[in-house]
């Protein structure tokens, strides 16, 4: 059973998940990240001046290895966030996604809440956002809508599921990906949003044709809370914690055998640069926020966000610098512990 929503009940939609987004921080669950913790060596044999804390992504250079992951937009004032977040991210020279697009797609007059992420961040890289129920054609638009370098398709089943108005038909998203894939002129990057991508599921993506997958864990933002907020009777709080928490992803997504061998992105959950730090260590190529970048904005300010950005990039050259490792690459080689409840479902899941 499919309830098609109107382009206004999809708009209030997004208002409602950033009021909730905000409000329901401080229910997350205590970070999988905090069972990964990093072997200290007192003979780093660096320094700061030597780390590039750049990243390739999708065959594009990023000079931070970090980025605004998808939120928003559709809405007054969606627009503003946006508008807000694409200042910060050109400033301090971050890639910054933008929310799902079809509220656009159906309703012209609510592009400019989206594209004003380009005007605001012309130089930066910027990646559209779509599910996998969008046509080629419709995905085209979304990628021309702001002129992005990249396409995010979300997989967001449990989302739906606890939506009162959501899908729930999820036949046909392997065809639609590909088809998409083989259509657009940007790579696409396919990721979750906040429920984590399996070892199985990245092993079929890898036959898609898409260029990476971002695993976006659980133990962040976690949209079954979200959306059982929005539901008459909030019957679904049993459900809230689904999903494989990011750092867990991470040790799956090592494990995947697959030729292809997709390069992965990590975001769900993280919350600080040692986050980023852990993530890159575990294998990503790049590390994104969604939650803790919003609630900065939301409650402290657009400058209190700039500074953020800046500070986490001086972080992250300052835990590298500890570390020993010059570039990111090299901190795929530091001494890694796992431990707690991430390493016991490593092992049951046969990865450690
Ligand atoms: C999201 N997220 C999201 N993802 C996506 O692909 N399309 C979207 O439209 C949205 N919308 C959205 C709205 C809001 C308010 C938030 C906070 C998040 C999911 C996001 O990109 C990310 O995958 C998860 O939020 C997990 O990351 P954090 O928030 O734990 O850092």
């Amino acid at each position: 059973m499919s309830h098609e929503p109107t382009a206004s009940q999809r708009a209030s939609r997004k208002d409602e998940h950033l009021d909730l987004a905000i409000r329901l921080h401080g229910q997350d669950r205590t970070g999988a990240f905090d069972d990964v913790s990093f072997i200290h060596h007192g003979l780093p044999g660096i320094s700061a001046e030597q780390v590039d804390i750049g990243t390739t992504v999708l065959g594009s250079r990023w000079e931070v290895p970090f980025y605004i992951n998808a939120m928003t937009g559709g809405t007054r004032a969606t627009a503003a966030i946006n508008s807000d977040l694409a200042e910060a991210a050109a400033d301090a020279g971050v890639a910054i996604a933008c929310g799902s697009q079809h509220v656009a797609l159906h309703d012209p007059e609510r592009v400019d809440s989206f594209s004003v992420i380009r005007r605001r961040a012309p130089g930066a890289f910027v990646l559209a956002n779509v599910g996998p129920t969008v046509g080629p054609e419709e995905a085209m638009r979304a990628v021309e809508m702001l002129q992005a370098d990249a396409l995010q398709i979300h997989l967001n089943a449990a989302q739906e599921m606890v939506m009162p108005e959501g899908d729930r038909d999820f036949t046909g998203w392997s065809e639609a990906i590909s088809a998409i894939a083989a259509a657009v002129t940007v790579p696409v990057v396919v990721k979750e949003v906040g429920f984590g991508l399996s070892r199985r599921t990245i092993g079929a993506l890898a036959h898609t044709g898409v260029a990476a997958v971002d695993v976006a864990g659980s133990g962040g933002t976690d949209f079954i809370a979200i959306e059982n907020e929005r539901r008459p009777r909030r019957d679904l709080s049993y459900l809230v914690g689904w999903g494989q928490p990011t750092a867990l992803c991470l040790l799956e997504s090592l494990a995947v055998d697959d030729p292809v061998d997709l390069p992965v992105l990590a975001s769900g959950g993280v919350r600080n640069p040692l986050d980023v730090v852990r993530s890159l260590a575990l294998g990503a190529c790049a590390v994104g926020a969604s939650g803790h970048f919003l609630r900065t904005l939301v409650k402290e300010g657009p400058e209190a966000l700039r500074q953020e950005l800046h500070t986490w990039s001086e972080h992250v050259r300052t835990l590298m610098t500890l570390l020993g490792a010059p570039d990111v690459s090299q901190l795929r080689r530091t001494d890694v512990l796992v431990t707690g409840r991430t390493a016991e479902q490593a092992r049951a899941l046969g990865v450690d």
